[in-house]
């Protein structure tokens, strides 16, 4: 690596700020005839939380997928911490964790088992890894379920134990696909203060999630995907202003919302997003 950590368990801030902690050049992949991501430019600098947004079926978890060894490019290259990813994958997934689309466990573990299984896949030592599953399993309100098998676990439950096995080895970047979906509000909001403490610690969080009140809060950059196509990507002030400039003189006295961005952006227009009437269903009711 050209930037080591200090301590290596702890992310960093070693990393020179013009090296970019994830960048794709023309990042394509295609299923058959079918391109689901379509030449992608992304760049996340180190320490940014980083919101990657974009309609159901647009490329999201293909992307992340790609970033993070789970699926090949068809094209295209990544760079993670300044170093070719497909050229240094074993070292930099020791770098990165994730939190997968499907969350792939092991269901015939139990989650202390599984998050030992982890840490030593990780490389830490036995005390290591014992200490930070106990203290994991704590804070995601699991060590009451010691007992239960992965596969027995209700599907908050199994994304919470996926998001503790993602964090074990202190990551310096984390890919988290939709982290919020199905935890509940006390779960999402313990999750919400750890992924700060991640930030103010200096590690980089790249995350996709539909609910852009909570993007709003947390991401200080965002790209947005449209069928595989990068249709925007900045500061969120910088996409704020991009919406203003198309719109002068609206006498909006706010400032627009993520979701006005989101559907403005995809060209769904200042609307609430409620269908026109036109568009209901109207045997329903
Ligand atoms: N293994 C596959 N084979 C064929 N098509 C695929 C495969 N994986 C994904 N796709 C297609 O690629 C497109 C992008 O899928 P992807 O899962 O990346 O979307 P997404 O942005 O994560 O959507 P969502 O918000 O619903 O999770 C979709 O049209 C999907 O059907
Ligand atoms: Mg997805």
């Amino acid at each position: 690596m050209a930037y080591e950590a200090a301590d290596p368990t702890i992310a960093d801030t070693l990393v020179a700020p013009d090296i970019a902690a994830v960048r794709t050049l023309a990042l394509t992949r295609r299923f058959g005839d079918f391109t689901a991501v379509d030449d992608v430019n992304l760049s996340v600098a180190p320490g940014q939380f980083f919101g990657f947004l974009g309609p159901n079926g647009a490329g999201k978890s293909t992307t992340i997928k790609m970033l993070t060894g789970l699926l090949a490019p068809t094209s295209g290259t990544i760079e993670i911490l300044g170093e070719d990813f497909t050229r240094n994958a074993v070292e930099l997934k020791r770098q990165i964790g994730v939190v997968p689309e499907g969350l792939a466990l092991f269901g015939r573990l139990t989650a202390p088992e599984y998050l030992t299984f982890v840490g030593r896949m990780y490389g830490l030592d036995k005390e290591t890894t014992r200490q930070r599953t106990a203290e994991l399993l704590d804070f995601m309100s699991l060590s009451g379920e010691s007992k239960k098998l992965v596969t027995d676990f209700s599907h908050g439950m199994q994304k919470k134990l996926a998001l503790a096995a993602a964090v074990i080895h202190g990551p310096r970047i984390l890919f988290l696909d939709e982290p919020f979906e199905g935890v509940d509000a006390i779960a999402a909001g313990t999750l919400k203060a750890m992924l700060q403490g991640m930030i103010a610690r200096g590690a980089t969080i790249f995350l996709t999630s539909h609910v852009l009140e909570i993007v709003e809060r947390l991401c200080s950059h965002v790209a947005i995907i449209q069928k595989g196509r990068l249709v925007a990507q900045g500061s969120l002030e910088e996409l704020r202003e991009g919406v203003e400039a198309q719109h002068p003189g609206s006498g909006r006295a706010e400032k627009a919302t993520l979701e006005e961005i989101f559907l403005n952006v995809l060209g769904a227009g200042h609307s609430t997003g409620v269908p026109a009437p036109e568009q209901e269903l109207s045997w329903l009711g």
